[in-house]
């Protein structure tokens, strides 16, 4: 598969790269192109390292309009200020199959901790606002609850779950194919994107369990 991944400069876009390279072609997006290839040479080191001669996918830089045109599957990992500008900038150039993911989450750290966006400021949740901004995508919202530190490692198992909200069932069927390929990370099904907000929700209570009882990178797990 072809995977673009907007805002693939930053950390959570790095942890995607060097995973999925392994089977991969993977564009990483940027404002900037030169820094979009800077990023993609030094990620295409890590993961040749790990991977050697078992890496049959590939990491390139390119604008981020440029890869929505031509990719199956586009991360939106960017801040969830600039949904609606990136959004606009793309729209019209994304394939009408290509399906985007939203690992976005709304968050502001605040006197008391870190806060939930959408709750605080009446606010939609990120899935809710890239599906307005791409009206013709399927849009499926996941990896909210991710180490970015954890999914950088790439030798590292996450032994976590990630929580899935789609409406469409063909979808959910490529994203676990790509969540099953990180080393320990299970994808559970939560509902329709309209419930994104409760996964997202998880992130800034999670920072705050952290921070205050010193658990480092920790992930979420459903047990039974
Ligand atoms: N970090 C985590 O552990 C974690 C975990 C779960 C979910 N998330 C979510 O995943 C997403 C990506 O996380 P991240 O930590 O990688 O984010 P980040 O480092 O803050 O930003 C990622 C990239 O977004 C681009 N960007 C920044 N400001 C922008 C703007 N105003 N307009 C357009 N592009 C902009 C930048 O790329 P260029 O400058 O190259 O364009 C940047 O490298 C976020 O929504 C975050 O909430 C993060």
């Amino acid at each position: 598969m072809k995977v673009g991944i907007i805002g693939g400069t930053g950390g959570m876009g790095e942890g995607f790269a060097v995973r999925w390279a392994i089977h991969h072609e993977i564009i990483i997006g940027s404002r900037d192109i030169d820094k979009a290839k800077n990023a993609a040479a030094l990620y295409t080191n890590a993961a040749s390292s790990a991977f050697g001669t078992g890496m049959k996918g590939n990491i390139t830089g390119s604008d981020n309009v440029s890869l929505a045109s031509v990719v199956d599957v586009l991360i939106l990992s960017i801040p969830y200020d600039s949904i609606q500008y990136t959004c606009s900038s793309i729209s019209g150039k994304i394939g009408s199959n290509c399906i985007v993911v939203s690992p976005i989450v709304p968050m502001n750290r605040t006197e008391s901790g870190f806060v939930y966006v959408p709750f605080e400021e009446t606010k939609r949740s990120a899935a809710a606002v890239v599906a307005e901004n791409l009206p013709n995508n399927i849009i499926v919202s996941a990896f909210h609850t991710i180490s970015e530190v954890k999914l950088k490692n790439i030798n590292e198992s996450l032994d976590s779950d990630t929580f899935v909200c789609c409406d469409d069932q063909n979808t959910l069927a490529v994203l676990n194919t790509l969540i099953s390929e990180i080393s320990g990370l299970r994808s559970i099904y939560l509902g329709p994107l309209s419930l994104s907000y409760q996964a997202e929700a998880l992130t800034p209570m999670i920072l705050n369990a952290s921070k205050r009882n010193k658990i480092k990178h920790p992930g979420i797990k459903l047990v039974s």
